[in-house]
């Protein structure tokens, strides 16, 4: 068993690279199963607190196949099965309407994949949808659009603002052109800037720029110009991302033609990370210029507009994914279809969705059923790894009992010096944050560890 199976102490998982797996949601998707029986969507979302769910379309369609994306995309799909796919969303929709009975939405968003390669008819066909069949009015709601920078148009930029989005994350990773390469990306400054022109043209309030660190050749002195770079557009906020080389993209298939043994974080850092460093320096380098740190990824600058509506707690509330790959999370069960990386298993399950009428739409078939431990893990993960931390007063509220007595091995943050503790709250400190992908999975459950490791998965 590698080092990155065995669950250890946080102190034994610190020896290796902070950079173990990102926690974007908890349980990971690999842990996800076909499920014994298909669950009816009505019963599961009726016992759901529904007042101020986040709706979620998943777009997975891009122009191109970027050598470090892991993400559930493919690249340069027919107009046909565009055109398809929307007109699918809709269908399932009007499902989820039906299955949702009364709800409130709180957020919205179009990610991908890259939901800017839809036409602006595309678009506006589908912002018409969320209005009329799921009732959000995005006048009135958080909603953010991810967008590449080859397929940011006037035309559809128009259509978002004029349905109330106010929120583009662009993705850019460098502006070095020999990292570029590195990612197997290929981009020009001058289409990000031009993007970024007519980002800010069309009057969105909040502007975020994706950056990469960890690429081959890049230096902190190269990964500072980068930054200031971006910060040049004053961009409301900033994600900078570590890489992780995963199977089945690009850059793994190439390390795996070299000669690589593994792609596990773990075992590669052991030959030296430069992503700490990289991470250490971009971070007092942002904050020096006011930008404050949200998550070990997200910085937010002074100027960001303040969110006024009722907020969505990504530790209470619900997720509606629509699209293929999208993930929905109930207080109990997490589902979606199912996920790949390679371009024809993606090509199947999106085929697969595809094929769905409005019956099949109301029930779930692969995905996991979260037990009260998980309930309880889910919650710790997602709130201590962003700010402002774990309130354990709220987590007594909603669960009945003390957190500290739920996961005993929280005491370990503190001997490690990981936290701090202000009232309720749990925080972590600079050093925490930099260790983010090293806590999140050293808190998932045994049952959760042995599902991903089975699907392959470091966690
Ligand atoms: C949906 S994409 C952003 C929008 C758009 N598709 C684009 O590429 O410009 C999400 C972001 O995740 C990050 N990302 C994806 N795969 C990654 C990986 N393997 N390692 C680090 N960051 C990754 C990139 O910064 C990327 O911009
Ligand atoms: S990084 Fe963005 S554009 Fe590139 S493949 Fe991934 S989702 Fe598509």
């Amino acid at each position: 068993m590698n080092p990155a199976e065995q669950p250890g102490t946080l102190a034994q998982r610190m020896r290796h690279t902070p950079y173990q797996a990102y926690s974007y949601s908890y349980p990971h998707k690999a842990a996800y199963r076909t499920l014994p029986q298909a669950t009816p969507l009505a019963p599961l979302w009726a016992q759901q607190d529904r007042s101020a769910l986040f709706a979620y379309i998943h777009i997975p369609f891009c122009a191109m196949r970027c050598g470090f994306c892991n993400l559930f995309a493919m690249a340069q799909p027919s107009a046909a099965l565009v055109e398809r796919y929307v007109q699918q969303l809709l269908v399932q929709m009007r499902a989820m309407d039906g299955a949702l009975g009364e709800r409130h939405f709180a957020r919205f968003a179009l990610g991908g994949g890259t939901p800017t390669y839809l036409s602006a008819a595309q678009l506006d066909t589908l912002l018409c949808g969320a209005r009329a069949i799921l009732g959000i009015d995005l006048h009135a709601t958080p909603a953010g659009i991810e967008a590449s920078p080859e397929t940011v148009t006037a035309e559809r930029l128009a259509v978002c603002r004029a349905h109330g989005i106010d929120r583009v994350s662009l993705g850019i990773q460098s502006f070095a052109s020999g990292e570029m390469r590195a990612l197997a990306r290929p981009q020009q400054n001058a289409t990000v800037c031009a993007a970024i022109g007519l980002i800010r043209a069309a009057g969105f309030p909040t502007l975020n720029l994706d950056l990469i660190y960890g690429i081959a050749g890049q230096t902190v002195a190269s990964l500072l110009a980068s930054i200031d770079s971006a910060l040049a557009f004053a961009p409301e906020e900033l994600y900078l991302y570590p890489l992780y080389v995963r199977e089945q993209t690009g850059l793994g298939k190439v390390a795996r033609r070299r000669g690589a043994h593994t792609l596990n974080p773990i075992i590669l850092a052991q030959s030296g990370d430069s992503r700490l460093a990289l991470y250490a320096a971009a971070r007092d380098h942002l904050r020096a210029r006011g930008y404050v740190q949200v998550s070990m990824r997200m910085f937010r600058a002074p100027h960001a507009p303040q969110d006024a509506a009722p907020s969505y707690c990504c530790q209470n509330d619900g997720m509606v994914g629509l699209g293929a790959g999208a993930r929905s999370y109930t207080a109990s069960l997490h589902y979606s279809s199912e996920y790949a990386v390679a371009r024809m298993e993606t090509i199947g399950i999106i085929d697969n969705y595809l094929a769905h009428d409005e019956a099949r739409f109301n029930q779930a078939e692969h995905g996991y059923l979260l037990d009260a431990e998980d309930q309880q893990r889910r919650y710790v993960i997602q709130s201590l790894l962003t700010e402002p931390g774990l309130d354990c007063a709220a987590y007594t509220a909603r669960f009945g009992t003390a957190c500290a007595d739920d996961l005993p091995q929280l005491a370990e943050l503190f001997a490690l010096e990981l936290v701090t503790q202000q009232g309720p709250l749990l925080r972590l400190n600079e050093r925490g944050y930099a260790y983010a992908d090293t806590i999140g999975p050293w808190l998932a459950s045994n049952t959760v560890r042995a599902l991903m490791a089975e699907s392959g998965q470091p966690c």
